[in-house]
């Protein structure tokens, strides 16, 4: 038995009959929106639809991540809200069962279970599966922490794809991390590196292109690091991941995200050149441009080792678009440090990027480090670096005006008889366009470009 069992009977009485409707809010990265698709697919056989009003909700689950004090600061704002919520629903005659998951709850469960008397069930990222099974004893009247990391693996005990239709999706091939930046809080929340089989992958993507899904983004903290068994239980790389995807008739594009500059291997950079469903977008965090700060942030890279990798990349697709991460403040930034930073960014130049204050996570060995710097410094560091960044996606979306590009349609726009879809290079474009071309790829020329998305209208071919 691997969950703990914190209270007994003061959940107070919960109806007999299961709960119907489920919230769920995400916070944090792409593999928290992959994980609640996931949660609320455990969960249908369970008896619960999905629905997008909290008050509605028999069971709120907030989705959680730890990345940053700001991110786990949201969580307990939310978690004020919701006790009002629970309380006058309560008054209704209804109950409501409150669960934190997610990155957050891996790392504070007996925490958030001591400060949040309104949480129900701490559930971490690897135990989803198991959801029907823990509510089931929530009912009972326990409130349950479970944070273990069970041998079993958590996608083969997931039921199969049964979500929404939708036209871009999400696929974790990769979980867990081993690289110990010593900023980073991944290692702990989710565990040692893990990849999944190559037959289990290719049999959600071909259910996941059987319900529509026309564009496929592979997910894993180090997902070019993806060393999953093939068919004869040897490893398999990404790029030969990447390559059976490819296969799969309907499926048009394919991405992946996040890859750490180390594992960049000669193959995945040659599949950029040869896999025409590839698309010309790679995301590769940097985050720092001063080699004592890699050194010190355990990044087991230099500047120079990532303008030579952005060279090789480039030479084998030269129009690829690069996004990055970059962190300002680590403990003993000094000024002449930033500013290798900011030359970084200058010479490579980035289609887009995300760009952090240094935030210290507890039990992370940076946290610990002398030189931590005041948050006025961060602070005008990253106005100065944000400054950068948005004049050169300004001019890259800027250079897109007057083409003609394939823009493949994902969703209904805000505007009315407006749709969105988006270019190789992930651009958002907003396009005057009939539903019926929802999950079609079709030319758009490009009329209108700002730092975050791209107008135009359908092109006759
Ligand atoms: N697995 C990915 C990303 C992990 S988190 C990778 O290796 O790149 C996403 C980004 O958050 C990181 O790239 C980093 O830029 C930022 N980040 C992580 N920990 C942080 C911290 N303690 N403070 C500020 N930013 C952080
Ligand atoms: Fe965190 Fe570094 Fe691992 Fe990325 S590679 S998840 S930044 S420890
Ligand atoms: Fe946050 Fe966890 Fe993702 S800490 S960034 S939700 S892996």
């Amino acid at each position: 038995m691997s969950s703990e069992e914190l209270l007994r009977g003061t959940s107070g009485a919960l109806p007999a009959a299961p709960p119907k409707k489920v919230f769920v809010k995400t916070f944090g990265c792409q593999m928290n929106v992959y994980d609640s698709e996931r949660m609320v697919e455990a969960l249908v056989p369970a008896g619960f639809a999905e629905t997008t009003d909290m008050a509605d909700a028999d069971l709120v689950v907030l989705n959680t991540c730890h990345i940053r004090e700001k991110a786990v600061e949201k969580v307990y704002s939310d978690l004020g809200r919701i006790r009002d919520v629970k309380a006058w629903r309560a008054a209704e005659g209804k109950t409501t069962i409150v669960t934190v998951a997610g990155c957050v709850a891996q790392a504070e469960g007996r925490e958030i279970a001591r400060r949040a008397p309104v949480v129900d069930l701490v559930v971490g990222p690897q135990s989803y599966h198991r959801l029907p099974d823990l509510l089931g004893e929530i009912r009972a009247g326990r409130r349950i922490v479970e944070t273990e990391f069970p041998e079993a693996d958590k996608f083969s005990a997931l039921p199969p794809r049964t979500g929404p239709r939708q036209t871009a999706a999400f696929l974790t091939v990769q979980e867990g991390c081993d690289k110990f930046c010593t900023f980073c809080v991944v290692p702990y929340t989710r565990g040692a590196e893990y990849s999944r089989a190559v037959a289990d992958i290719v049999a959600e993507a071909e259910a996941l292109v059987a319900r529509g899904v026309r564009e496929l983004t592979l997910l894993g903290q180090n997902v070019n690091g993806y060393h999953g068994a093939g068919a004869d239980g040897s490893a398999r790389t990404l790029a030969q991941l990447l390559v059976r995807l490819s296969d799969i008739a309907d499926l048009e594009r394919l991405r992946y995200v996040t890859s750490h500059p180390r594992d960049m291997g000669c193959d995945l950079i040659a599949a950029h050149r040869d896999l025409p469903k590839l698309m010309p977008y790679l995301h590769l965090p940097f985050q720092s441009g001063a080699d004592r700060i890699l050194a010190a942030m355990n990044r087991k890279h230099t500047a120079d080792d990532y303008r030579r990798l952005a060279d090789r990349i480039r030479k084998a697709r030269p129009d690829i678009a690069l996004s990055t991460d970059i962190i300002v403040g680590f403990p003993g930034e000094t000024d002449a440090e930033f500013a290798e930073t900011l030359r970084l960014v200058r010479e490579i130049g980035f289609a887009q990027a995300y760009s952090f204050k240094y935030s210290g996570r507890p039990g992370t060995p940076a946290a610990g480090m002398d030189g931590q710097i005041p948050d006025a410094v961060k602070a005008s560091r990253l106005d100065e670096l944000q400054s950068l960044l948005e004049v050169q996606q300004k001019s890259f979306n800027s250079g897109f005006i007057g083409q003609v590009v394939p823009v493949l349609f994902e969703r209904a726009g805000r505007r009315d008889g407006h749709l969105v879809g988006r270019t190789p290079y992930l651009q958002l474009v907003h396009v005057e366009a009939a539903m019926a071309a929802l999950g079609r790829i079709l030319p758009v020329a490009i009329a209108s470009a700002s730092q975050n998305s791209l107008t135009g209208t359908l092109h006759a071919a």
